[in-house]
């Protein structure tokens, strides 16, 4: 049976590996363990599982109904019969074309889909096939980085908001649908609160989305910058993050409302596939202490 000696945590204040579990087969008890490791390091690690796609999402509509996939890079939504499925990947089909998203280059830091009003809780990625070295994915601490920001920031942004920028994914390619923006003050985007209360814990979180046309509601331009700047200092110190190694069937989950995360370029003649799901918004990030 899992208990809580089966979790270990993997860094000082995000993550924890699960030891001893067939996520193809959880009960109920299981899933409880589970589910309050989750919440306490707010990143779970899996390792040597073995899922089909339809596993997959089983296991993760435990937590919740799924979000759709959202529109990949080459134009298709998800894999066939399983619009739940996001693909990341590098790998080019027979035409050439990226059979996923987010290719070989760098992934910056970001938590997913922040710039919708109700961006999933949680997402779920699970490796098929690895490079040899690179590609490596870090998570951070969005309530370590909030803890960290000095009182005079904290007072600061209490009452502020980001617009998150809906232009460009983490890979820097300009989403579906959308035009070319630049500029912070004008891109299509979505605001949320700098800092929330996270809905199951209370704990106060930053917020931060992506830093690429990020816009602090109602400041002058050169303030947003600057503050932006000093939040995301904060927010990415290294003693705040995790970085995992991947191995094939390694299942790496992560709390959206706590934690953001980032990708290292790898070899784009390597090949790397990976599957991911996103469990929906219950509700839109609110306020701390509103
Ligand atoms: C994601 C993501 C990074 C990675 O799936 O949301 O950012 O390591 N992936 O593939
Ligand atoms: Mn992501």
């Amino acid at each position: 049976m899992l208990t809580n000696k089966n979790i270990i945590p993997i860094s000082k204040y995000i993550g924890a590996m699960v030891l001893d579990v067939d996520l193809a087969k959880i009960d109920e008890k299981t899933f409880t363990v589970i589910s309050d490791a989750f919440d306490k390091y707010n990143g779970l690690l899996f390792r040597e599982q073995s899922l089909s796609p339809e596993q997959l999402v089983k296991f993760s509509r435990l937590f919740g109904d799924l979000d759709h996939a959202p529109q990949m890079e080459n134009g298709q939504t998800a894999v066939a019969g399983f619009p739940e499925i996001y693909i990341v990947s590098n790998i080019l089909n027979k035409n050439k074309e990226p059979i996923g998203s987010l290719g070989a280059g760098e992934a910056v830091w970001h938590t997913d889909m922040s710039y919708l009003p109700n961006p999933p809780d949680i997402s779920m990625l699970y490796a098929l096939e690895i490079p040899p070295v690179g590609g490596d994915t870090s998570l951070c601490s969005m309530v370590a980085a909030f803890n960290t920001l000095p009182d005079k920031i904290k007072t600061k942004v209490a009452h502020l908001s980001i617009k998150h920028d809906g232009t460009y994914n983490s890979g820097g390619l300009l989403r579906k649908g959308l035009r070319e923006d630049n500029d912070p003050m004008t891109c299509a985007g979505q605001p949320h609160p700098i800092v929330c209360a996270h809905p199951r814990t209370n704990q106060p979180v930053l917020y931060l989305g992506r830093r690429r046309n990020a816009y602090i509601v109602g400041l002058e331009r050169e303030e947003s910058e600057g503050l932006l700047d000093s939040l995301w200092d904060y927010a990415t110190l290294p003693e705040n993050s995790y970085t995992h190694q991947w191995q094939v069937g390694d299942l790496l989950m992560w709390d959206n409302r706590a934690t953001m995360h980032r990708r290292d370029p790898f070899d784009s003649s390597a090949r790397r596939l990976m599957q991911r799901t996103q469990i929906k918004g219950q509700i839109a990030p609110s306020a701390f202490g509103a």
